[in-house]
């Protein structure tokens, strides 16, 4: 596989503990989003953007179901592998769990709760773009004290990114989704742990900041970028995928057909693939494309 374009990871763990107790089983990127799981919308989100090559990261428990659930790949014609983050100790972590895989090559992480909607050119601009960089992305929410919050100057230049600010600089949250250097995993290597912990994301970026290294690329509001984080909030993303799946008569997040709309399955490979499913709605739909894929 290509060196150049960068490698992905799904980082899939935390303790959930805001959905408890739906996330006392099973993790929350296991958890269905109208009608498939979690993980699979941001695993649709690195295909789509042409990477083939993904390291998912998760507990020690949930592991062996991701594993079961999503196997090596080879189905979508990709790579999956795997690696275990013992304890939650921060997002940035992902990077040294991450390390081996990462292998010096450019990498965008993507967080497992984190739900894209809409046209990916942004991302594909992000990952075949100078990567000597790091680049983040801008998204305008009602509610930016949840998030990581960027503040940037009228011609584009960052002021300041800064965590779950009290009072927040701008209402630009930066979404769970970034491309960085090969040189995250140093980065990462020299970050002390917050007050609460853990090796925060923000602190990279903010590394990035002062080196004048960081790119933020604001994603226009033609872009839906869909929380998960509270029960409220992950029924209304169900609806979100419903309406619009029930409205186009396509589904959102096919892993199948996304595989073979980019080129990684032939249609060969895509009509064994249906084969393989078990009966039902996500079968059936998938079958259909085999006459009328557009
Ligand atoms: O969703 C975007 C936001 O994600 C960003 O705007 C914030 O800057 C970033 O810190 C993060 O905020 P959250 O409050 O959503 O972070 P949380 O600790 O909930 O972790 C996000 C996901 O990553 C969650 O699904 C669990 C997973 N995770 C988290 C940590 C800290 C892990 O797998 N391992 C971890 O150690």
């Amino acid at each position: 596989m290509s060196a150049s374009i960068p490698v992905g990871i799904i980082l899939a763990g935390g303790s959930g503990s805001r959905l408890y107790p739906m996330t006392a089983a099973f993790s929350k990127q296991l958890q269905p989003v109208y009608d498939k799981p979690m993980i699979y919308y941001p695993l649709s989100t690195l295909l789509m953007a042409g990477i083939r090559e993904v390291l998912i990261i998760s507990t020690p428990h949930d592991m062996p179901t991701f594993q079961r659930l999503l196997g090596n790949g080879s189905q979508w014609g990709i790579s999956l592998s795997y690696a275990v983050q013992p304890e939650p100790k921060g997002i940035a972590q992902a990077f040294l769990v991450g390390e081996q895989f990462i292998n010096g090559r450019p990498v965008c992480l993507i967080l497992g709760d984190n739900l894209f909607y809409g046209k990916l050119d942004f991302l594909r601009a992000a990952l075949t773009g100078p990567l000597s960089h790091a680049t983040v992305f801008g998204y305008q929410v009602q509610d930016p004290e949840r998030y990581g919050v960027v503040e940037m100057a009228s011609d584009g230049s960052v002021i300041s990114i800064e965590e779950k600010p009290q009072s927040p600089r701008s209402s630009m949250a930066i979404p769970g989704l970034y491309v960085y250097p090969p040189d995250v995993v140093d980065i990462a290597r020299h970050l002390q742990p917050s007050d609460r912990g853990e090796l925060e994301i923000t602190d990279v970026h903010n590394v990035y900041l002062s080196q004048q290294r960081l790119n933020v690329i604001p994603i226009g509001r033609g872009i839906a970028w869909l929380d998960t984080g509270t029960p409220e909030s992950l029924l209304e993303a169900s609806t979100f995928i419903h309406a619009i799946e029930k409205r186009q008569g396509l589904k959102i997040a096919c892993l199948e057909e996304v595989a073979w709309r980019m080129g990684f399955l032939t249609r060969d490979e895509f009509e064994r693939a249906v084969a393989a499913l078990p009966n039902g709605d996500y079968r059936r739909y998938a079958a259909s494309l085999l006459t009328s894929r557009t």
